[in-house]
């Protein structure tokens, strides 16, 4: 299995934003994540769809919409219609889960759900298959930069025994880097995120092949 790389655009220059997924494209990675913030949920503010939108041509890989915004519901259709092809919701942020997922798949993309540090995995287990991605969070959600919280690596291995043979990705978000790539992976992630790893040097090629390279 080949461990998908997914740069989270919030490491990048957001002068150049369309230039910069063009530039990791190119440079080999396998999804563009895509944080978006709301000052609510989280303690940070980025975009929204028109954003999304406007580098929709920029690249046709996937785009990985992480929904940091409470509510989200109301506005899953404006991502949808922006060009999110994976749209995941915090399962905090949710009173209405299970219809937040039913929607997402009734919109034709991918349902992800996310869950911060604190949260037990066994909030997962009554959506399992109304699910396409999880997605673990290893900081607490809010910035690029923070050091990877050891206590989710439990996290990963329990819930990728949950999962069983259902196709659903098992991806890991923050303080991912060479140095602790291969743990996450190890636990059973095969989607990782990485913003500051990725956008930190100026050889995207150069970082996302040494990510690959600390799986060996
Ligand atoms: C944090 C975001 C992450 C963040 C990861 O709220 O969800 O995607 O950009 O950044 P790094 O890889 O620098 O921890
Ligand atoms: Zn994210």
């Amino acid at each position: 299995m080949t461990v998908k790389i997914a740069p989270s655009i919030l490491a990048s220059d957001f002068a150049r934003l369309g230039e910069e997924i063009k530039a990791i494209d190119k440079a080999g990675c396998d999804y563009i994540h895509i944080d978006v913030m709301d000052g609510h949920f989280v303690p940070n503010l980025t975009f929204g769809p028109p954003v999304i939108k406007c580098v929709r041509s920029w690249t046709d890989l996937p785009f990985d919409v992480h929904l940091m915004i409470d509510p989200a519901q109301p506005y899953l259709e404006d991502y949808a219609a922006a060009g999110a092809d994976i749209i995941t919701v915090h399962a905090e942020a949710d009173k209405h889960l299970h219809r937040s997922l039913q929607v997402i798949r009734g919109l034709g993309k991918k349902a992800g759900v996310s869950l911060n540090p604190a949260t037990p995995e066994s909030l997962l287990e009554y959506v399992l298959d109304d699910v396409d991605l999880i997605l673990v969070m290893s900081v607490n959600p809010g910035f690029g930069g923070q050091g990877f919280i050891e206590s989710q690596l439990a996290k990963i291995t329990r819930i990728r025994q949950m999962i069983g043979d259902r196709p659903i990705e098992l991806e890991v978000d923050g303080g991912v880097n060479s140095d602790t790539i291969k743990s996450v992976v190890d636990a059973g992630a095969d989607v990782v995120v990485a913003g500051s790893a990725v956008f930190k040097g100026d050889d995207y090629g150069a970082t996302i092949a040494a990510l690959h390279d600390a799986l060996k």
